[in-house]
């Protein structure tokens, strides 16, 4: 069975794509045989890879079109399900039919992927509560404003009424992204998420227009920049600390449950 993991925060604009599609390509470049699913009608995930919005999601829970023909293969060990508007008629369809919360989980737990990485939308709908039931484990990236500790409280107590009802995940940890250590109000917000969530708070992603940049040409940081301070963080004591590279490290933890 597939290890599942979700980039998941009821937040717009928090990195949750990001971190998706660096770590579904840092996977697939290690020969982890990785499928990305965009659960985003905005299909950010899909345009980031350079692909067209497309309606894969749409086809494979709708249509009942085997997840064979319905993936796109994006490159060696990675493949993608596309998302695009019709997206919103699978949350339509799910509402209306049984088992309506456990949907995606049978669709995705049979598959022969080691590792399968939603992209959830910043919503707390059907869909949403189906990528949250289907995950083994979810990682919620954050910025560091003055709402991201209420946002990240939001997410884990929605978790938290999942596991009481339906489903025990393995795990999560947090991921503050757009790290400014020369802003006040970055450290002070740092500070206090690791003050409520202690060891499940990752190490910090630095703010980097790189990312930007990469989105926008279609290719993710290991091509764009791989060694921007993105990827690699910064360094104190010769120590590297944060950036996706050591997340990916942390991630392939998870994935060999350690
Ligand atoms: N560390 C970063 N530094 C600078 N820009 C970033 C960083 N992470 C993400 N971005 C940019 O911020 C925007 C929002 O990120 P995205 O991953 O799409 O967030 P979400 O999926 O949570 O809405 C995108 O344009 C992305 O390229
Ligand atoms: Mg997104």
């Amino acid at each position: 069975m597939p290890k599942i993991i979700a980039c998941a925060n009821q937040k717009g604009g928090v990195g949750k794509t990001t971190t998706a599609s660096i770590i579904s390509d840092g996977l697939s470049r290690m020969k982890i045989r990785t499928l990305m699913v965009d659960l985003d009608p905005q299909a950010h995930l899909s345009l980031s890879f350079g692909r067209k919005k497309a309606p894969g999601l749409f086809r494979l829970v709708c249509l009942d079109e085997p997840l064979d023909r319905v993936k796109e293969n994006i490159k060696p060990y990675l493949d993608l399900i596309s998302s695009d508007k019709q997206t919103e008629k699978v949350k339509r369809m799910i509402t209306l039919s049984d088992y309506r919360e456990a949907i995606l989980a049978d669709l995705l737990h049979d598959t022969s992927y080691d590792v399968i990485v939603l992209d959830l939308a910043p919503s707390l709908d059907i869909l949403h509560i189906n990528g949250l039931i289907a995950s083994d484990w979810v990682l919620i990236p954050t910025r560091l404003d003055a709402l991201a500790l209420d946002g990240v409280k939001e997410i884990i107590g929605t978790m938290h009424e999942i596991s009481q009802s339906s489903h025990a995940f393995s795990g999560y940890n947090i991921l503050p992204t757009f790290f400014d250590r020369t802003t006040r109000e970055t450290l002070l917000q740092f500070q206090e998420l690791v003050q409520f969530f202690g060891h499940y708070v990752w190490a910090p992603i630095p703010q980097d227009t790189h990312v930007r940049e990469s989105a926008a040409y279609g290719k993710t940081m290991w091509d764009y920049s791989p060694d921007s301070p993105a990827m690699v963080g910064y360094f104190e004591k010769n120590k590297r600390i944060g950036g996706y590279r050591n997340i990916l490290d942390l991630v392939l933890e998870v994935v060999n449950d350690k």
